[in-house]
């Protein structure tokens, strides 16, 4: 299966992010429960080693419960201030306000002997469809206000008050995930974070059959059908999900669109593609 990516907007994107840390204190990563390594651009750490820094570890309602737990642990192991959301209802989201101050500790203690009293400014940042703009959304709430620009502030920047603690910036520095093995742009086409067209529909249809043969017991409600050839159980979930085109044959698009958003919803249960003893290993 191939899988591409785009050089030219990651250096663009890599410079936008560049020119905002300058203007922060702290950033905010945003990665996806059920990917926590192939979501995360692996440049993050040079990107922003001066900065302090809160891992967020978003969509944990899709994620396996458990191996999530594991991967927070490791995380914190890493030295991060780690918070477990589930942007879409909310739950979570609050703790980042908290994971900031707690990363950002050494620097307030500074501002306090100094006798400094202002915001910490933060930026969220993270691979397109991770949560981003969910995640800024909950964080400013209905109360909060924009805080316009500022003498010093690159021209057109909006912050976000949070509480009168944090000023967020509007916009997300959005990285672009890098392929550097093929299991990456797998696992990322398979939570729905890569264009479709990028991956074939049947490829991943029959990934997610792959997937869903060793971990669950889904496929027998799919799929009368028991059988090592994955396009046969394939092929028998679009018969009797009756996806049938001309002729009678069966719809082998739809059949893939069918899998594909129903294990990216959730619908096939709560899954984890990444663990952290398979990825530590080797990476
Ligand atoms: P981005 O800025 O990083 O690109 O991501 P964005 O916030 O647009 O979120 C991408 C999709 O992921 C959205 O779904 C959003 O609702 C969903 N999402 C964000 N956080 C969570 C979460 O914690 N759990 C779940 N289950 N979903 C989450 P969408 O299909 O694009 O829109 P919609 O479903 O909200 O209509």
């Amino acid at each position: 299966m191939k899988v591409q990516w785009y050089p030219g907007h990651m250096t663009k994107a890599k410079r936008m992010i560049e020119e905002n840390l300058k203007l922060i204190d702290v950033v905010v990563e945003i990665i996806d429960a059920r990917v926590p390594i192939s979501s995360r651009n692996p440049d993050v750490n040079k990107l922003t080693s001066n900065k302090d820094r809160v891992v967020v570890l978003n969509k944990v309602d899709l994620a396996d419960e458990h191996i999530t737990a594991e991967w927070a642990d490791y995380f914190k192991s890493e030295g991060y201030t780690v918070v477990l959301a589930n942007a879409k209802s909310g739950k979570g989201v609050k703790d980042i306000i908290k994971a900031v101050d707690i990363a950002c500790e050494a620097k307030l203690a500074r501002m306090k002997r100094r006798g400094i009293k202002k915001p910490l400014r933060a930026m969220v940042i993270g691979i397109p469809n991770v949560g981003k703009s969910t995640v800024i959304n909950k964080l400013i709430g209905r109360s909060s206000a924009k805080t316009g620009n500022k003498p010093g502030v690159t021209k057109g920047k909006q912050w976000l008050k949070i509480k009168n603690k944090i000023e967020l910036l509007d916009t997300p520095g959005v990285l672009w995930p890098k392929f550097e093995d093929e299991r990456i742009g797998i696992n990322l086409a398979m939570i729905g974070s890569i264009k479709d067209e990028i991956v074939q529909g049947r490829a991943l249809g029959l990934k997610i059959i792959e997937f869903l043969k060793t971990n669950s017991e889904v496929l027998t409600n799919l799929s009368s059908v028991d059988s090592e050839d994955m396009y046969e159980i394939f092929l028998s979930i679009g018969r009797e999900k009756n996806f049938l085109a001309k002729g009678d044959e069966i719809d082998e698009e739809r059949t893939a669109k069918f899998l594909m958003e129903q294990f990216r919803n959730g619908k096939f249960g709560r899954f984890s593609l990444e663990k952290v003893a398979e990825i530590s290993s080797d990476c």
